[in-house]
């Protein structure tokens, strides 16, 4: 299985990944430093996640290389995200994976990070056995966006976020109930607690045509429940219903808007969802529904590879490869925003 293996370095955000796949797909190792200092900063800073990429490159790459039990000299293709993410992360993470290619000899393939969330359930060893075309769901802390995949390399965004993404939302109105960042997660938990019909929040954009999203009027919606309660600690029951009775929202807003791409796309042989909000049961949950009712299969990759990895970047790249293409992408600059 290790034939002609690629190694792939993801650097678009804050998490710094490496990941090494032989040319069928299959997974030799990975690895994934997420950089804790947000956490306290309580968001990312873009020149310290640069930084803390550089730092963490080094011996994060050897770790992955010593897992495969694999040395660079073995390594077939580099490939790296040039975009779109944040530019100083980005030109750090496909420097390094271009620098390893010139010294190598190898060729570097630049891939897109949106590519790699997408292409990902297609992966040999989810074994869903993906065919295009299919309709996948992006949901995470800076995308959200429905996206028909009609071919590698071929992709029709049929709708998008007007304002705030998902997991942005879930990010800020966790924070308006005291809870840490990043926020999805603990939202989700505290929502267990609540009742999600406790308040009545809008559903943006629901029944609208095309496949747009808007959570900024949820988010305004949350804050004005929230204020009349003054500062300091909110009662625990009242926090938690408004976190059931918001995640609710988000999830009805998603099912409405997978309807409406699917009715877009009617040629979809599924509905996938990626980005690191997939992680949210409730919202899983109510696609699957949507999938059910089209006769569909919905496809959630495990969360390891629904959030930023680099096993998502390789497998973008391999998906070129096995297309036929030759690409050497050692000039391709790393770019912030790549439609
Ligand atoms: O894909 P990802 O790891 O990074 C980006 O590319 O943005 O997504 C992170 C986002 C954060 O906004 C986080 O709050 C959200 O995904 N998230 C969740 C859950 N787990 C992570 N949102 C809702 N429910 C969750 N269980
Ligand atoms: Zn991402």
């Amino acid at each position: 299985a290790a034939s002609r293996p690629l190694l792939a370095i993801e650097t678009s955000c804050d998490d710094t990944a490496c990941a090494i796949l032989a040319y069928d797909g299959t997974i030799l190792a990975e690895g994934v430093l997420s950089q804790n200092d947000h956490a306290i900063l309580g968001g990312v800073v873009p020149e310290i996640a640069a930084r803390a990429h550089l730092d963490a490159l080094p011996a994060l790459v050897q770790s992955v290389l010593d897992k495969a039990a694999l040395t660079l000299q073995d390594i077939d293709t580099f490939a790296g995200t040039t975009g779109p993410g944040l530019i100083g992360g980005l030109i750090v993470g496909s420097s390094y994976a271009k620098g390893l290619a010139l010294a190598l000899g190898r060729p570097f393939i630049a891939v897109n990070h949106i590519e790699g969330h997408v292409l990902t359930a297609r992966l040999p060893s989810l074994k869903a056995d993906l065919q295009f075309p299919f309709l996948t769901m992006l949901v995470s802390g800076g995308h959200c966006q429905c996206i028909s995949v009609e071919q590698t390399g071929q992709y029709v965004r049929l709708g998008g976020t007007i304002d705030d993404a998902a997991g942005e939302a879930f990010d800020k109105v966790a924070k308006m109930l005291g809870l840490g960042w990043p926020g999805g997660p603990a939202l989700e938990k505290l929502a267990q607690e609540g009742r999600a019909d406790a308040f009545a929040l809008p559903r943006p954009l629901k029944g609208r045509d095309g496949c747009d999203f808007s959570f900024s009027g949820l988010k305004t919606a949350v804050s004005r429940l929230i204020e009349p309660l003054g500062s300091g600690a909110l009662p625990r029951q009242f926090a938690a219903d408004v976190a059931a009775s918001f995640q609710q929202a988000v999830a009805d807003v998603m099912a409405d808007r997978a309807e409406h791409a699917l009715a877009m796309a009617p040629n979809a042989t599924a509905l996938v969802v990626a980005g690191g909000v997939a992680a949210n049961r409730t919202l899983r949950c109510a696609l699957e529904t949507v999938a059910d009712r089209h006769g569909i299969p919905f496809i959630a990759p495990p969360l390891r590879l629904c959030t930023d990895n680099a096993v998502m970047i390789g497998w973008a790249a391999l998906e070129r490869l096995h297309a036929g293409e030759h690409p050497n992408e050692i000039d391709v600059a790393a770019r912030p925003r790549w439609p």
